[in-house]
């Protein structure tokens, strides 16, 4: 690299990130495409976050654009078929964040159904020695259903099983290399499970996956976690599923519309919500990062990058 290429940042980094990402680039905080102004021409690069993509508007603003660098595994908010059609290469950082993100689905999974938080609330408001302790659900020889068995829902599966939980799955192809018994069609596998995880890819292909057909077959007794992406699930048939207990509880780290979540949810014990931080550790986090930055680096010195995708 002779001059610092010129990077347009859409989402906040760690600080030591933006400091090593300063060492090697200019760096511009995104505000608005109208804000880019003659900044719009000298921008190669753009780092972004998995749930912030680089909306359409955005991508078209960047002539000279040719790497983008996704600090996360989810491409659903980037036009790859126009990446493509543009030769602008795009990177994640597939495979640093899995562990995390599976501990993250077994934490919403153990806390829905023992109901650590709910009753975290229960003793800070004084009611324990004056109301009854609410009893929980059992985690052991609970069937446990993942959506999506890519590198996430294997993690998910091994540490369900140490759980002593039974476990099945739902993808677009058989996974050769797992013993766990494969359903084709989704709602067979929803039928049949106590609780449902979502790993899948957002996107078109999963919009709205959990409607209200499938919220039904998961049924009063049945608990749905999401780590995946908030267009996977109806968000409005769930809430109100939730109010009028059709789903027995849900475990949620991404919603529709982040960050603002659906104040009908703030009020249901039966709801443990989070600020899509399943990746976010300060580990994972600096390793995503520095990933991040090795993938600009290797574009900007005309080297494959480390984890393309296109
Ligand atoms: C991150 C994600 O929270 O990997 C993804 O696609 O959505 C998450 O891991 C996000 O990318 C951080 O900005």
């Amino acid at each position: 690299m002779s001059s610092k290429p010129d990077i347009l940042m859409i989402d906040p980094m760690p600080k030591p990130i933006t400091e090593r990402l300063e060492q090697h680039f200019t760096l511009h905080p995104y505000e608005s495409v109208a804000k880019l102004g003659d900044l719009a021409a000298k921008i190669r690069g753009v780092t972004t976050g998995g749930g912030s993509g680089l909306p359409r508007e955005i991508l078209d603003a960047l002539p000279n654009l040719g790497v983008i660098s996704v600090n996360g595994v989810g491409t659903d908010k980037i036009d790859l078929e126009e990446c493509k059609r543009r030769k602008i290469r795009v990177a994640t950082t597939q495979g640093v964040l899995t562990d995390d993100v599976a501990d993250m689905a077994l934490a919403l999974l153990l806390d829905t159904l023992r109901g650590v938080v709910a009753s975290d609330r229960f003793v800070r408001a004084g009611r324990w020695g004056k109301d009854p302790v609410p009893n929980s659900y059992a985690v052991k020889g609970k069937k446990l259903g993942i959506a999506g068995f890519g590198h996430i829902g294997k993690a998910i599966a091994s540490r369900a099983a140490a759980f002593g939980m039974e476990i099945a799955y739902f993808n677009s192809r058989k996974q050769d290399d797992s013993a766990y018994p494969f359903y084709p069609e989704f709602k067979s596998l929803v039928e049949w499970a106590d609780v449902l995880v979502l790993a899948v890819s957002g996107g078109p292909r999963s919009y709205h996956m959990v409607n209200k057909e499938i919220i039904e077959a998961l049924g009063p007794k049945g608990f749905l976690i999401n780590v995946a992406r908030g267009s996977v699930v109806d968000e409005d048939e769930l809430l109100s599923a939730l109010k009028e207990g059709r789903l027995g509880g849900a475990g949620l780290d991404v919603f529709a519309h982040e960050p603002s979540v659906p104040e009908g949810f703030y009020g249901l014990d039966n709801v443990v919500l989070q600020a899509h931080r399943a990746s976010a550790t300060i580990e994972t986090r600096n390793a995503m990062g520095n990933l991040v930055i090795d993938n600009l680096i290797a574009f900007f010195d005309g080297k494959p990058l480390l984890t393309p995708v296109v």
